[in-house]
């Protein structure tokens, strides 16, 4: 048994009352001025205000006492939509969409997502556990306590398998806890381009039963896009996904709005991701069905296009989280206090929103909420201290990380 006491912080944390927080909820965060934490066995005992907390404990059982030093506490980040397992980067490619080439159209060229299908079905099971690695520390470093990580760069059942065993290689390395999604839904390879309704058969038929089989993935997702895959094929596939009893994903609306948000909706997904182009209309849908809206403001900002609506969902009461979207294409980032910084200076979140979407919405993005997402009672100690006063200065402190310690289960992680 080991009993940790951390004390002398600023505390912030969103209250998870057994759903995403949406509307209002969403920006009421608790404070604790002069706050403590206390951990039994890496999960949380008890949460509060020093003096109280001291007050009402057995000082004696105590092991251990961590003074904050005044820094700001909050709940780890939770990262629900990457795809950092990938062989190669693309930096070419970046300098063509900065030269002007849009995103697409270096897919349609062959390049694009195919440009990295093409690095993994090179690349051997090891360097790609190695590269997970690697960007899964960095993602820690930065705060990310616990992540989503997504196949699709494999596109035929070896290399779909290959990269989910690599990331479930790096989910038992790693301190982080990580959700693996599978997404051999992500592009058409060359060879089906005649005809991607036999590339959704063959998915629907063989790799989706594979993954299944080997309990490798928890969720399915799928690229619903001009030029990718249609809301029809979405709805084939994410439906065969749900009958296996596996959580479904979308990447909805990101350039064109094809009514990806809709599909979430009626589906009932646990997420619908992007979101850039959806219409009110179908935000509204997404939150009577109870859909997060997870939104990833790094990769607006390295497409150049506009923001999600954040507040517009707010307002309708649809719970947004935050990502990184973190990949080799449309955003290279590892880093959720710049997302956050985003989604603060340019999406109009408030701080506490923007805690709120990074922590315990995200963690209902990907399943996590009942562990993590939050710090209270019961709940794994998965922590950070920031060098700052609140929580906006990870919007304040611009492409620097005020993120000092990482804790995870209440052990230093970084
Ligand atoms: O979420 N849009 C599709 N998938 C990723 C990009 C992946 C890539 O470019 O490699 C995204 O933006
Ligand atoms: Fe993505």
């Amino acid at each position: 048994m080991s009993v940790k006491l951390f004390r002398n912080c600023r505390i912030y944390t969103p209250i998870d009352n057994g759903v995403p927080a949406g509307g209002k909820d969403q920006g009421s965060t608790t404070h604790f001025s002069h706050g403590a934490l206390l951990v039994e066995n890496g999960l949380i005992k008890k949460i509060g205000e020093e003096n109280n907390l001291l007050a009402n404990i057995e000082t004696k059982a105590i092991d251990q006492v961590i003074d904050c030093q005044s820094k700001c506490m909050v709940p780890g980040f939770v990262d629900p939509h990457t795809h950092l397992c990938f062989a190669e980067r693309r930096e070419s490619e970046f300098e063509m969409r900065i030269d002007g080439t849009p995103y697409l159209e270096i897919l349609q060229q062959g390049g694009g997502i195919l440009s990295s299908v093409k690095a993994v079905k090179a690349a051997t099971e090891d360097k790609l556990y190695e590269n997970c690695l690697r960007h899964a520390l960095t993602a820690l470093s930065f705060g990310t306590t616990t992540l989503e990580i997504k196949s699709g760069y494999g596109l035929d059942t070896e290399n779909e398998l290959k990269m989910l065993r690599a990331i479930d290689r790096v989910s038992r390395t790693t301190p982080q806890d990580i959700v693996a999604t599978f997404l051999g839904a992500h592009a058409i390879p060359p060879h089906y381009k005649e005809n991607p309704d036999a590339f959704i058969h063959l998915i629907i038929n063989e790799m989706l039963p594979a993954v299944h089989k080997q309990n490798i993935a928890g969720h399915c997702d799928i690229f619903c896009e001009e030029g990718v895959f249609t809301i029809e094929q979405g709805r084939q596939l994410l439906q065969a996904a749900k009958a296996l009893g596996m959580g479904i994903k979308i990447h909805a609306d990101e350039v064109h709005d094809l009514g990806g948000a809709a599909l979430a909706a009626e589906l009932g997904a646990i997420s619908a991701d992007h979101l850039l182009a959806a219409n009110d209309e179908n935000i509204v849908k997404m939150a009577r069905a109870g859909v997060v809206a997870n939104l990833l403001p790094a990769t607006a900002y390295s497409l150049r296009k506009p923001y999600a609506r954040a507040r517009q969902m707010i307002e309708s009461s649809l719970p947004v989280a935050l990502a990184t979207d973190c990949n080799p294409g449309s955003s290279y980032t590892e880093s959720m206090p710049f997302v956050i910084g985003l989604a603060i200076l340019k999406m109009s979140m408030s701080p506490a929103e923007a805690l709120t979407a990074a922590t315990l919405n995200s963690a209902y993005a990907i399943g996590k909420a009942k562990s993590t997402g939050s710090l209270e009672k019961g709940k794994q100690a998965d922590f950070l201290l920031l060098d700052g006063e609140s929580p906006a200065i990870l919007a304040y402190h611009a492409g620097v990380s005020p993120v000092v310690d990482v804790y995870k289960r209440g052990e230093k992680a970084s």
